[in-house]
């Protein structure tokens, strides 16, 4: 698990939680923001949840002002740092560790893990790790819901050395990829204020039948899977889906 370690700390450093929130914008807009909550906190009313990779604290604030007793765990200091910046930040307990093998006493109604946050472990090992940690948080009916991207390759030509996301009037994004490895690199180049801007992600990318596996191997069964927070139905097309298990 070194490698993957030593790439988060890299990359999720001072300069990254400094500019989270304002690079992640659109992801706070209550219309983003509003149904993500909604979905969450109806898996867990008035009771606890633990979020993995709870960064600067999008998701998990907005959760405990539902009345959720919220905990996390990021391997990032200083996202959490920012998190522990924030007004109601005192009521989320937060442990800054892996999301594969940290541990917060107690038992949950609910773990999740949002915004493709699962695919920054960059082996099948570390994820399967975490589904297995996420179990072991979870009382007997609970629930682990993830947020994630389904791989993009039916776009992807063969030879393509990458794949364009986001041409804006302040930059460009796109995926290069290892498709033996089953990663990719996310790349971000901005300008803002006449200033250029790089921001690169690795992520490891997983089928959504391959999680399905991955829950089993942890003890847990699929519920639910859609393509958003307002249950819309995943289909082929669907290019992100948002899954539930349940422990039995
Ligand atoms: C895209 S941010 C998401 C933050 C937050 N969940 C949100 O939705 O805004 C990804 C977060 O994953 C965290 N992260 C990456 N690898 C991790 C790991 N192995 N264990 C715990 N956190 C990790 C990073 O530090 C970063 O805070």
């Amino acid at each position: 698990m070194a490698r993957s370690r030593t790439v988060t700390a890299e990359i999720w450093d001072e300069g990254a939680a400094a500019a989270y929130d304002g690079a992640a914008a659109g992801m706070y807009a209550p219309e983003v923001l509003g149904p993500t909550v909604d979905f969450l906190a109806a898996l867990a009313p008035g009771g606890r949840a633990l979020e993995f990779a709870v960064g600067t604290g999008r998701v998990a604030l907005a959760l405990s002002e539902r009345g959720v007793t919220l905990a996390g765990i990021d391997y990032s200091r200083p996202m959490v740092d920012v998190l522990r910046g924030k007004p109601g930040s005192d009521r989320v307990e937060v442990v800054v560790g892996d999301m594969a093998s940290a541990a917060i006493p107690g038992s949950f109604d609910l773990v999740y893990v949002v915004f493709n946050s699962i695919s920054n472990l960059l082996t099948q090992a570390e994820q399967v790790a975490c589904f297995r940690n996420a179990a072991r948080h979870l009382r007997t009916g609970g629930h682990f819901v993830v947020e994630l991207e389904v791989p993009d390759l039916r776009r992807l030509p063969v030879g393509a050395l990458a794949q364009v996301f986001r041409v804006a009037d302040d930059g460009v994004s796109f995926d290069t990829f290892d498709l033996a490895a089953q990663r990719l690199v996310s790349h971000h180049y901005t300008v803002k204020d006449g200033k250029g801007h790089i921001f690169r992600s690795p992520h490891r990318f997983i089928w959504p039948s391959e999680m399905d596996l991955m829950g089993e191997l942890a003890g847990m069964r699929l519920v639910e899977r859609w393509a958003d927070w307002s249950r819309s139905p995943f289909t082929a097309d669907s290019d992100s889906h948002i899954s539930v298990w349940e422990k039995p």
